[in-house]
């Protein structure tokens, strides 16, 4: 029997799960099947059905310990991470950070609202997006959370705002420090010709106005650079370039206590992935700000910084149930499973890549096959892996793919009516729901048809 050299057989990094492929308690069972959080996946799938979302409780609370750890170790009584919950948004997930002692950002009144419910408090949540609503702008304020300022149509409302309430409002702003990362341009978001954020160059001309808003106190800077970042020197930079930007603030007389250095960790989705640990990056925000505030004089802001694929990504999987196969002669085979592009929008939208084993087979022993795993939906780019190496497998069979815990539910839809499928907690051999099942019924809730139309039916 032949063995190939599989993913599942690499060393796994305890402290740091972003480092590796799987969640820190994947394990191949005495049955020779995959296990996660100990649970059997094929017990898990008979128990709640194909496709299903899977979170290992342990690799998310390992992340959210390894960001806290950190920066009382490098920026010791001082810090707050926050989650950015647009990764993952759920009553669960804003209850499982909020009991690590993380905050939370949120871009909507439905992120507010969940991070609300979950149990966030929140004095520990804050308000982002680039076009933010005025009922979302007045549902933060109700709720004392902070907003982040992201324009100027912000700061007329918010202005508006702390006028009618008559108080006093702490806001924070998003600049863009012109910082550009290696990594897809469609979420790169920190260079100069980006959506979000005040440009650099109109800090000063803001300051201004702030200063003559009655109601409006400046407490805190924000940046974020991009997504699954592999090197450390552009945060390094943005750390000085953020004590800068304080120390220019002051000349306008604001007193910047929070400073906000984003997210942005990139975490292993393939072999080829090496991403630095979380406790390296959280040394390398946090020197960089204690070097420059030392170097200026400064006392040390409240660090923040908002990891949300570096939380959650890893401690999730997708199972899938493989159905039909097409063989193309000497061109492909393609291999169809029972989701795609609804659950995960990422690899039609960003060409990303994941990494997948056979449940049954998980070292996939005898591995022979190149296949085309291609998702159900009524698109030819919706396609999951475009080249993979298999074993044997049949329809039937269950595919595991590793990573897809952040930017996966979230992001997913309805595309063909296609239900969204549940996701389940698996801890110490135990699974519980955290989100159900939608139903083809479920969908036709919102549906209306106008009266009108009944009648001629
Ligand atoms: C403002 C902001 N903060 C934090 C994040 C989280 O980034 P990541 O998931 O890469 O850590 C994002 C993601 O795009 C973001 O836009």
């Amino acid at each position: 029997m032949e063995e190939n050299k599989s993913f599942l057989t690499q060393e796994i990094d305890l402290k740091s799960p972003n480092r590796n492929i799987v969640p820190i308690t994947t394990s191949i069972g005495n049955d020779g099947k995959l296990y996660i959080g100990g649970c059997s996946i094929e017990e898990l799938i008979k128990k709640y059905d194909s496709p299903l979302y899977i979170l290992d409780e342990i690799t998310l609370r390992k992340s959210c310990r390894a960001y806290k750890e950190a920066l009382e170790k490098y920026y010791p009584g001082k810090s707050l991470p926050i989650y950015a919950s647009k990764a993952n948004s759920s009553l669960f997930m804003s209850n499982l950070v909020s009991s690590e002692g993380l905050g939370l950002d949120a871009v909507s009144e439905g992120e507010l609202l969940t991070a609300l419910k979950g149990g966030v408090p929140n004095e520990k949540i804050v308000f982002h997006g680039n076009n933010k609503s005025d009922k979302e702008i007045e549902f933060a304020v109700r709720n004392n959370i902070q907003v982040i300022l992201d324009n100027d149509y912000d700061l007329e409302r918010l202005e508006k705002i702390s006028n009618t309430f008559n108080r006093n409002l702490e806001i924070m702003i998003r600049f863009t420090p012109g910082i550009e990362c290696h990594t897809h341009e469609y979420i790169r978001t920190g260079s100069f010709d980006s959506k979000f954020g005040f440009g650099i160059d109109y800090l000063n001309t803001l300051f201004d106005r702030i200063k003559n808003a009655k109601n409006l106190s400046l407490r805190g800077l924000h940046a974020h650079i991009g997504s699954q970042i592999f090197e450390l020197d552009p945060h390094k930079d943005l750390g000085e370039i953020m004590v800068n930007v304080i120390l220019n603030a002051k000349k306008f007389g604001h007193d910047i206590k929070k400073l906000n250095l984003g997210g942005g960790l990139g975490i292993k989705y393939t072999e080829n992935d090496d991403p630095p640990s979380i406790d390296e990056w959280v040394k390398t925000i946090s020197t960089s700000v204690v070097k420059a505030c030392k170097k200026y004089n400064l006392d040390l802001p409240t660090l923040m910084c908002e990891p949300g694929r570096s939380i959650v990504s890893t401690a999730g999987i997708t199972i899938y149930t493989i159905g039909a196969f097409k063989e193309i002669p000497g061109i492909r085979t393609y291999l169809s499973v029972d989701g795609g592009m609804s659950d995960n929008p990422r690899p039609i939208t960003y060409q990303s890549n994941y990494s997948a084993c056979l449940v049954s087979n998980p070292l996939n022993i005898n591995s022979k096959n190149t296949y085309t795993i291609a998702g159900k939906h009524c698109e030819s780019g919706d396609v999951l892996f475009k080249e993979i190496e298999l074993a044997d497998c049949k329809s039937g069979d269950l595919i595991c793919v590793f990573g897809t815990g952040a930017y996966n539910i979230s992001m997913s839809s309805n595309y063909n009516r296609i239900p969204r499928p549940a996701a389940v907690l698996v801890c110490n051999g135990e699974s519980e729901i955290i989100q159900k099942r939608e139903s083809p019924l479920d969908l036709l809730n919102y549906d209306v048809l106008p009266n009108r139309f009944i009648k001629q039916n």
